[in-house]
């Protein structure tokens, strides 16, 4: 089959089965880029049920790439509490502050701009000039690789093939409806070509799939398990006479920079602390963190940060790591007035 009459077939199949989402515009370019923006960012590593309820709030928030802009960094810290990855916050607002302060808030539309703004690379580019601007550029995320692996029944490694991926994953992109084909591939690898049951028999592609209805399916790709770095540290929970804790705020770059936190380190910060016995365990990409939790009392510490009441905790963004540390803390009552709920 030719890869036009594919990429028709996968078409026709979304007109009538594609998802109806709150960031989505079904036949054609989104008539807002900035929706694309927001969306494609916070797609990037959390689930689109995640996103749906996040999206609604912060659109509702920061209607237009203007008030984004405008807005102060915390404030956009506090929409984005419980999607996780701050740092895809802090890059979302500074390319805000770029197409508002540099570009007029008219977004750009060449790969070789939008590639310049914060936060985005081949793979966003790619799916924001395709659903923002109707480009023809392909989106490979791992939905699509699924996808193309099974559709030529590629079992070699993933990584060694992405290469042969690429080519074929360009191939396949329409160039008459580049929007409503990204779309429809995201769907596609969402609702049918999906990880462990595909269901092949409602596939559009089916009749051209090298995989389809085979025992090896779900098989596909081959990943190769990646170990993932193992990091112990100590968490301090630290009190003072009024029962207030302390916190301070992470300003080095990195992952959790600009959020609060209790203070942690691979090392041990302070030798009287006492050991709680309890620990947590946080999955990042590739790092695997356990932080035990010690707990000091003490009328005169001193370092930079400030002591709160703890039921003032949830009104400080932190991360995910962090919450799962206050939420190990709180049966441990070590702090009066601790909020039931810190998301
Ligand atoms: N994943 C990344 N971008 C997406 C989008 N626009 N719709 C659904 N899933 C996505």
């Amino acid at each position: 089959m030719k890869t036009s009459e594919l990429s028709q077939k996968l078409l026709v199949w979304y007109d009538v089965a594609g998802r109806d989402l709150p960031w989505r515009h079904k036949g054609g370019a989104h008539p807002d880029p900035y929706v694309v923006l927001v969306s494609e960012i916070m797609l990037q590593q959390t689930t689109v049920k995640t996103v749906i309820p996040f999206f609604a709030r912060f659109m509702q928030r920061f209607p237009t790439v203007e008030d984004l802009a405008a807005a102060p960094v915390e404030e956009v810290y506090q929409y984005w509490q419980g999607l996780g990855y701050y740092s895809r916050a802090r890059s979302l607002h500074a390319a805000a502050q770029t197409i508002a302060d540099e570009y007029g808030s008219r977004f750009p539309d060449t790969k070789e701009e939008v590639l310049k703004l914060k936060g985005i690379g081949p793979y966003t580019a790619a799916s924001f000039l395709a659903l923002a601007f109707n480009r023809p550029e392909t989106v490979v995320d791992g939905n699509v690789m699924r996808i193309i692996c099974r559709m030529f029944h590629y079992t070699e490694p993933l990584p060694d093939i992405m290469k042969k991926i690429r080519e074929k994953a360009a191939l396949l992109t329409s160039i008459e409806r580049p929007a409503d084909y990204a779309s429809a591939i995201m769907d596609l690898g969402a609702e049918v070509c999906t990880p462990r049951r595909p269901r092949c028999d409602v596939c559009p592609w089916r009749q051209a799939c090298l995989s389809a209805g085979k025992d090896d399916v779900a098989d596909i790709p081959h990943r190769v398990k990646t170990t993932k770095k193992e990091i112990s540290g100590n968490v301090y929970v630290i009190t003072d006479n009024r029962g207030y804790v302390f916190i301070r705020r992470r300003t080095e770059k990195g992952l959790l920079s600009g959020l609060y936190e209790f203070p942690w380190s691979e090392k041990t910060m302070f030798p009287s602390a006492q050991d709680t016995g309890v620990s947590v365990t946080h999955i990042f990409t590739h790092i695997r963190l356990t932080l035990r939790i010690y707990r000091l009392q003490s009328d005169n510490f001193s370092a930079t940060g400030c002591f709160i009441p703890p039921q003032k905790l949830k009104d400080y963004p932190s991360s995910t790591l962090m919450k799962k540390v206050y939420a190990a803390v709180r049966p441990l009552e070590i702090l009066s007035d601790f909020p039931q709920n810190t998301q």
